[in-house]
């Protein structure tokens, strides 16, 4: 078998799973793929069509008929997100998507959908995929889990960091570590897959790590697994 293993990232928001994934797969040849955007993107689509978050059936009826599709070229760039041929790429950055994304994620018949077209884009191996259920769920045979962490406070001065930076300054600190502290909660709390550690992960704590630091452990890491010649 030569198909290069699947590394699986996973972790809480704003650990850096989404930066630190791009660019080790980058290094690595491996394929990106944000299960995150996947979940903003189908969001987005109930909020602009106004369905009640409730009503599952109709969720899941919604979702299944949408064309989803990811484009990662750039490693310092965002995942870019098309929903039935609209680009969403800024819209699912939203504090309306944020903040509606860990209930419409936690839907059985949303994550169903979700994990199949997740384990199609892996099917032949060579993906580096980050989310929160990877390891655990999408991928119980990755060769390689890094469970990525930092503490809620440093994830909250992150995602503000880089709200600044883009301008966008609607919610103070404490608002941002609230956000995130509620979201890991509710993705924690959930029935279907919530989120947690593979008992087989590395886990990397970033409180004290740049970037790169994190990149590097991860690249050798994943060497240090493929099979010797
Ligand atoms: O980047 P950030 O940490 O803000 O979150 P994300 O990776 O974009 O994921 C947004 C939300 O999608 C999470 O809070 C989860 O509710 C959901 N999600 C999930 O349930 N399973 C995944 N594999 C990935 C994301
Ligand atoms: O995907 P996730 O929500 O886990 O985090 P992210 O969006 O990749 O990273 C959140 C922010 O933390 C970004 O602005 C990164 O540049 C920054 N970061 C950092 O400062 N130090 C690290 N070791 C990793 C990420």
């Amino acid at each position: 078998d030569r198909r290069l293993p699947i590394l699986a990232v996973d972790g809480p928001a704003g650990a850096g799973k989404s930066t630190v994934t791009r660019r080790a797969a980058q290094a690595l040849g491996l394929q990106y793929l944000d299960t995150g955007a996947m979940y903003r993107a189908v969001t987005w689509w109930c909020l602009e069509n106004n369905l009640d978050l409730r009503d599952e059936p109709a969720v899941v009826e919604a979702i299944a008929h949408c064309q989803l599709r990811l484009e990662s070229s750039d490693p310092h760039q965002p995942t870019r997100v098309w929903i039935n041929d609209r680009e969403v790429s800024q819209a699912i950055r939203s504090l309306e998507v944020t903040q509606r994304v860990s209930q419409v994620a936690a839907l059985r018949g949303v994550r169903r959908l979700m994990v199949r077209q997740q384990r199609a884009i892996g099917a032949n191996g060579g993906i580096a995929a980050e989310g929160r259920d990877i390891g655990t769920h999408v991928f119980p045979e990755a060769g390689l889990k890094i469970f990525l962490t930092a503490s809620p406070a440093e994830r909250a001065q992150r995602r503000w960091q880089e709200l600044q930076q883009q301008g966008q300054c609607d919610l103070s600190y404490e608002e941002l570590l609230a956000q995130i502290t509620a979201r890991d909660t509710a993705d924690q709390q959930r029935t279907y897959a919530p989120f947690r550690k593979a008992a087989d992960a590395i886990e990397i704590c970033t409180d004290n790590l740049g970037i790169d630091e994190v990149v590097s452990k991860i690249v050798h890491l994943y060497r240090s697994r493929l099979p010797q010649p």
